[in-house]
């Protein structure tokens, strides 16, 4: 694996979560022993992205049956209610459940949890290649949130194209947005992009479009969190604008995702479910106020492209340019 800390380590009846929240300062171990704790550890933003909280719940499951032997359904529920938007979650949680059914032993799920681990990292490497492939020679890529090691099984999705398409020397520029409110860009892109050696420069949010008219810029490079049918897609807050700016530059805008991020029972974008979490994570930074005091906030975490402003989708499957409903149920359905 190319990120030189690991981030979920499974240990026989503990799981520990490199905690997120304290990177790049410093670096801790959270360690879970129930369901109740990883639903806390995602909930919380101590792990986070769309995969790793996948691989996070399924191996919740694996604890709560640990402990008992007929807490799967509850512990599913506690687990799938710790944040709504990244489909990966439910899709984790459902292929756990495929395996009780059939097998119901604490052996078989710890096998499944360890193989949805696995996997994630053989796609992403697979991704990366396929992404990397689009790239032109010199590349200038944006890149928006974590959606790198931090946020997966390891090498990452769009970072993990990126890393890929720098190991070919397909890549000169990377420009990673900060990501307000919870910065995954300033703390962790930023600390694996400088521990994999691959300069980049941070960009505050607002000055992506600014960016884009100064300077050639190739492709926006992002993540996912969940894909309608149609290849709408939710990912991280800013992703939309940074959309919209791209298509007035003409910049190319790539979304990278596992077949594990679709999902063809929404149709469309609307209705994937958007988090909101608490107006405080705008309104102070670190217990300090930095707005005025009873000031309220919308703060919604993630936001919808529509994907007539996606030019390429790329999973471990194939890529799929120009997406629409026929091509994603070609490849997907
Ligand atoms: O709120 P977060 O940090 O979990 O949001 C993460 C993102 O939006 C990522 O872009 C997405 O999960 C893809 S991660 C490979």
């Amino acid at each position: 694996m190319s990120n030189a800390v690991n981030p979920i380590i499974w240990d026989r009846n503990r799981l520990r979560l490199l905690d997120q929240r304290l990177l790049p300062a410093e670096v801790v171990y959270l360690d879970c022993l129930t369901a109740k704790d990883v639903a806390e550890a995602i909930h919380g933003m101590a792990v986070r992205g769309a995969p790793a909280i996948g691989i996070a719940a399924a191996y919740g499951l694996v604890l709560s049956v640990q402990k008992e032997h007929d807490s799967f359904a509850r512990a599913s529920e506690v687990l799938a209610a710790s944040r709504p938007t990244a489909v990966n979650l439910r899709w984790a949680l459902e292929r756990m459940r495929g395996i009780w059914l059939r097998t119901p032993t604490v052996e078989a799920l710890e096998k499944e949890a360890i193989a949805i681990h696995d996997e994630d990292l053989a796609q992403n490497l697979k991704m990366g290649e396929l992404g990397a492939d689009l790239l032109p020679s010199n590349a200038s890529v944006i890149t928006h949130c974590n959606t790198g090691a931090l946020a997966t099984g390891g090498h990452g999705t769009a970072l993990g194209v990126i890393r890929s398409g720098y190991a070919r020397n397909r890549i000169t520029r990377v420009y990673n947005t900060e990501t307000r409110p919870w910065l995954q860009g300033a703390r962790l892109t930023a600390w694996e992009l400088q521990q994999e050696g691959i300069p980049a420069q941070l960009l505050a949010d607002g000055a992506a479009a600014h960016l884009m008219s100064r300077e050639k810029i190739d492709w926006v490079i992002v993540g996912a969190d969940r894909i309608a049918a149609n290849g709408d897609t939710a990912n991280k807050i800013g992703t939309y604008m940074l959309a919209v700016a791209a298509k007035r530059h003409g910049v190319k805008f790539m979304v990278v995702a596992p077949s594990g991020t679709f999902d063809l029972r929404c149709r469309t974008g609307a209705e994937i479910p958007i988090e909101e979490r608490t107006a405080k994570e705008l309104t102070e930074f670190r217990g300090q106020m930095i707005a005025p005091v009873g000031y309220d906030a919308f703060n919604p975490v993630f936001d919808v492209t529509p994907a007539e402003l996606i030019d390429a989708i790329v999973c471990e499957r194939g890529v799929i340019l120009n997406p629409d409903a026929d091509k994603l149920n070609a490849l997907l359905g």
